[in-house]
């Protein structure tokens, strides 16, 4: 397991302002936070993040939100990182998010739904890649 992985704060999440309240629950959940930047992806930026998703029905819908405004892009530090941002993000659809999750308090729908996790230690690394340089990691 990796000490390491790769987090964004979804464009309805920043838009709605949430993102200072985000961040608050993944410090207090005992994560530090090696990277971190607000950008604002392109349409082409975020079809790369999501190919494995291209044949997907919901990918056009997925990539035009994902560049619809800025949004917060983390590699976050914790013993199994990848299982504990799960955990802490909750289910992909916020219907069915655990209680005190951050999707369960923070996200609308199962397209709109505040944050983003990798699901393996493999996709972490492809993923930090993805929108950090060696440098840009404290
Ligand atoms: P995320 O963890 O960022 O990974 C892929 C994203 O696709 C997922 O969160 C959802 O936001 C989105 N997604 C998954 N299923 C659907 C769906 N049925 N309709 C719209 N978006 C979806």
């Amino acid at each position: 397991m990796s000490n390491l992985t790769f987090g964004i704060i979804k464009p309805d999440a920043v838009r709605a302002g949430k993102q200072g309240q985000i961040i608050s629950r993944i410090l207090g959940a005992g994560f530090k936070i090696r990277g971190m930047k607000l950008i604002h992806q392109t349409r082409k930026q975020a079809e790369g993040f999501y190919a494995v998703h291209a044949a997907k029905g919901f990918f056009d819908e997925l990539c035009d939100f994902m560049s619809s405004g800025p949004c917060v892009v983390m590699v976050l530090e914790k013993e199994n990182a990848v299982p504990a941002w799960r955990e802490l993000m909750g289910a992909t659809n916020p219907a069915e998010a655990a209680e005190n999750t951050i999707r369960k308090d923070f996200a609308t729908s199962i397209g709109e739904n505040a944050v983003h996790g990798s699901d393996s230690d493999e996709n972490a690394a492809i993923e930090i890649a993805y929108f950090f340089s060696k440098l840009e990691l404290v």
